[in-house]
């Protein structure tokens, strides 16, 4: 039985088209708004897809009207820490003019819950070396995570002079696939640490570099906490089911609230493939900070929501799985991206 309709901005790229299949799980048609840039529409099968710039703030009313959605599910978005040091420009524009035309077209099409797409970025590099909570120090050092805290900003000013209700899911480092083989992450090019260490293990085309093995962790090189991309489209589809948000806005860490370093990465990666992925270390990468994990708490109490994939090697497991399953040659389409 269909529970309405959500529309979801970037619903065609990975986070954004697992979540569209956790919504369909729970009765809820997912209405896609993407261009695709990043996106494929291989990946929209639970609803319809409407191709779009989501800048574009009149496209965007007329789908909440004409769909009669009751929500929105904000991801598209430029999301590359590295890439946004070099184009700051981009990342203002499309992050923050995309939240100012979601928001707008929102107003007009009468839709009051949004759920955005936030980041660990917000809280740039954390002063000490404990799990990150919200009520932490909000200090973005790349321009990704200034144009997301941005937004979030955005919103929350909404929610107080307009009644929107809104909750800002942070990501920490999302991973894996999903479990039944379906969906899985494939961005052009692809930038990601687990994808780019599962296709130098599986096919020695290009060896990994390490981003610094200089900073001041265990074994030198970068700590982040890698959450299960299941387990980040439940909590979504958690979020726009809450009875009341307290003050309008709430934002929510979403991690395991384990740090995993770059080699603990290569390590899993190798025993899921059978053979390790060959890399270099290289220098640090500019934006990096060196440890970003979560303290979930206020999302596991609020959403009533714990990972299911607690273990990371299960989540890499996945990942690789879900590689093994394609077909690589050039005209094969990607079942999901960014
Ligand atoms: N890394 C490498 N080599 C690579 C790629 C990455 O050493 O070739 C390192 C990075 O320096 C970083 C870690 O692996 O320390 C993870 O890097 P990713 O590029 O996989 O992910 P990021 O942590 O940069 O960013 C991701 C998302 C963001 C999100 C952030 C939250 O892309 O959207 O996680 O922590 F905000």
């Amino acid at each position: 039985m269909t529970r309405g309709r959500v529309l979801v901005t970037g619903g065609a790229g990975y986070i954004g088209s697992h979540t569209c299949k956790a919504l369909a799980r729970a009765g809820i048609e997912p209405v896609v708004y993407d261009d695709l840039s990043n996106g494929h529409a291989e990946a929209v099968r639970w609803g319809p897809l409407i191709q779009g710039d989501v800048r574009d703030r009149d496209r965007l009313a007329g789908a909440m009207s004409s769909h009669a959605v009751s929500g929105v599910i904000h991801f598209a978005g430029l999301i590359e820490v590295g890439r946004s040091m070099h184009r700051p420009d981009l990342y203002w524009d499309h992050n923050v003019n995309g939240v100012a035309a979601v928001l707008s077209a929102m107003r007009s099409a009468d839709v009051g819950r949004l759920i955005f797409s936030s980041t660990a970025a917000v809280y740039g590099t954390p002063a000490g070396l404990s799990a990150l909570s919200e009520t932490d120090v909000l200090n973005p050092i790349n321009p990704y995570g200034d144009s997301k805290l941005a937004g979030e900003k955005m919103i929350a000013a909404s929610c107080v002079a307009f009644g929107l209700e809104a909750v800002a899911l942070r990501y920490f480092n999302a991973s894996g696939a999903d479990p039944e083989g379906e969906l899985g992450e494939a961005h052009d090019p692809e930038t990601h640490l687990i994808p780019l260490a599962i296709e130098a293990a599986l096919t020695g085309s290009r060896p990994l570099t390490v981003f610094g093995q200089d900073f001041p962790t265990t074994d030198g090189s970068c700590v982040r906490d890698y959450i299960h991309v299941a387990d980040l489209a439940r909590a979504h589809v958690l979020a726009l089911g809450l009875d009341t948000i307290s003050r309008g806005f709430e934002a929510m860490n979403l991690g395991r609230g384990r740090g995993t370093s770059v080699l603990d990465v290569i390590e899993a990666v190798g025993r899921a493939c059978g053979r390790p992925p060959a890399y270099a270390v290289g220098p640090r990468r500019a934006g990096d900070p060196p440890i970003l994990v979560a303290d979930p708490a206020r999302a596991m109490k609020r959403l009533n929501w714990a990972p299911e994939f607690a273990d990371f090697q299960a989540i890499v497991d996945t990942a690789v799985a879900w590689r093994r399953s394609r077909r690589f040659d050039a005209s094969t389409p990607l079942p999901a991206a960014a």
